[in-house]
């Protein structure tokens, strides 16, 4: 079944059959990395863009090498080194981009909703690589992919995902797309990263041990150590104390447990090193499948045929990227908004941290 959407702005409302679909595609990709020649014609003629308005290593250097190896030209840009640094403003700076007929824009801003303001202002297909606290669907769909290697399925497992889930991007596309294909979400971490309304999302305690105990997956999220001394936790040595995931914490889970991280990480804050480089670790694994997935996704939105409505550039009189736009975007609840809750979900025993 092909892919239903023009746009990749997050994996909320995206069905199982589309997810299934990404996934099925980026496992068929898989085999080009490798060849001893990593290239094929798929892209050829094909312009990927991509604007980058935060620091990254893998989610930049992934969509190059993905395009790349479909004979894509890519052509990137980050706003240290745009006209963005002359004042330039988002809107501004991607119909500028549009213009020169990309067949996919790739944009990772800190702005959440900053996606879906331009996927409704441009002709061509916007992937999100990354907005604010929001949703990074490219990084799920490769964690999605990790685990279905590994488990030889989704639906029935038990992911537990450590640490700031309330900021987390990761946290949040990783959430909608597990529930849509049938696993149980486990949410773990102190109550100021875990607040009470999240407990829709899935199960939650406080109590890293209890956590990850029989879990099948666990997802270690980063800690962001610029929220030192906001109230979020009071310092990077207690939280460690407390949610540093060990090789002790690892034995609590099930015995073929494998441990997600998406990186950058903080060694010996939420991940001790030898977990982290231990043989129940598949970070590497995810980074490989980063290429996949967005060759898949690079693949069903730029390859797809354009119609008169995706050429069609809209709304010449919006303005700049200003608050009130995104405030019409998808965000406008906030991201600790969570997805309806499941009939009578279990909970575990709340503990403090
Ligand atoms: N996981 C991830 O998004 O990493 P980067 O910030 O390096 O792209």
């Amino acid at each position: 079944m092909p892919f239903a959407h023009r746009h990749l702005l997050g994996l909320e409302g995206i069905g199982r059959e589309d997810l299934l679909s990404l996934l099925d595609t980026a496992a068929s990709f898989k085999e080009i990395s490798q060849r001893d020649i990593k290239k094929v014609p798929t892209l050829r003629g094909k312009t990927v863009v991509s604007l980058f308005y935060e620091p990254s290593t893998r989610t930049r250097a992934s969509f190059e090498i993905a395009a790349k190896r479909m004979s894509a030209d890519f052509v990137s840009l980050s706003s240290s080194t745009s006209s963005v640094t002359k004042g330039e403003t988002l809107l501004d700076t991607a119909r500028n981009l549009a213009a020169m007929a990309p067949d996919a824009i790739v944009l990772r801003h800190s702005a959440p909703g900053a996606p879906q303001f331009l996927a409704a202002r441009l002709g061509c297909p916007i992937i999100n690589a990354g907005d604010g606290a929001h949703e990074h669907p490219t990084q799920a769909l490769l964690d999605l992919l990790t685990i279905r290697e590994h488990k030889g399925r989704l639906h029935g497992l038990t992911v537990a995902i450590v640490g700031d889930i309330l900021h987390s991007r990761v946290a949040r596309s990783n959430v909608f797309a597990l529930r849509t294909l049938g696993a149980k979400v486990r949410l773990i971490g102190p109550p100021t990263f875990l607040p009470p309304e999240l407990r829709a999302w899935g199960e939650t305690t406080h109590d890293l041990h209890e956590g990850v105990r029989d879990a099948d997956v666990v997802m270690m999220l980063r800690i962001q150590l610029e929220r030192q001394g906001k109230n979020f936790f009071p310092s990077v040595d207690e939280y460690s104390h407390y949610f540093c995931l060990t090789e002790r914490a690892v034995g609590l889970a099930n015995p073929d447990v494998i441990i997600l991280h998406p990186g950058p990480m903080n060694r010996g804050v939420e991940i001790a090193s030898d977990v982290a480089d231990g043989p129940y670790s598949v970070i590497m694994d995810q980074v490989t499948n980063g290429i996949a997935v967005r060759m898949a996704v690079l693949y069903l939105l730029a390859n797809r045929p354009r119609t008169k409505a995706d050429l069609d550039v809209e709304a010449p009189t919006a303005g700049p990227l200003a608050a009130r736009s995104l405030a019409t975007g998808p965000l406008a609840t906030g991201p600790a908004s969570p997805p309806a809750p499941p009939a009578r979900p279990a909970r575990l025993r709340r503990r403090a941290g």
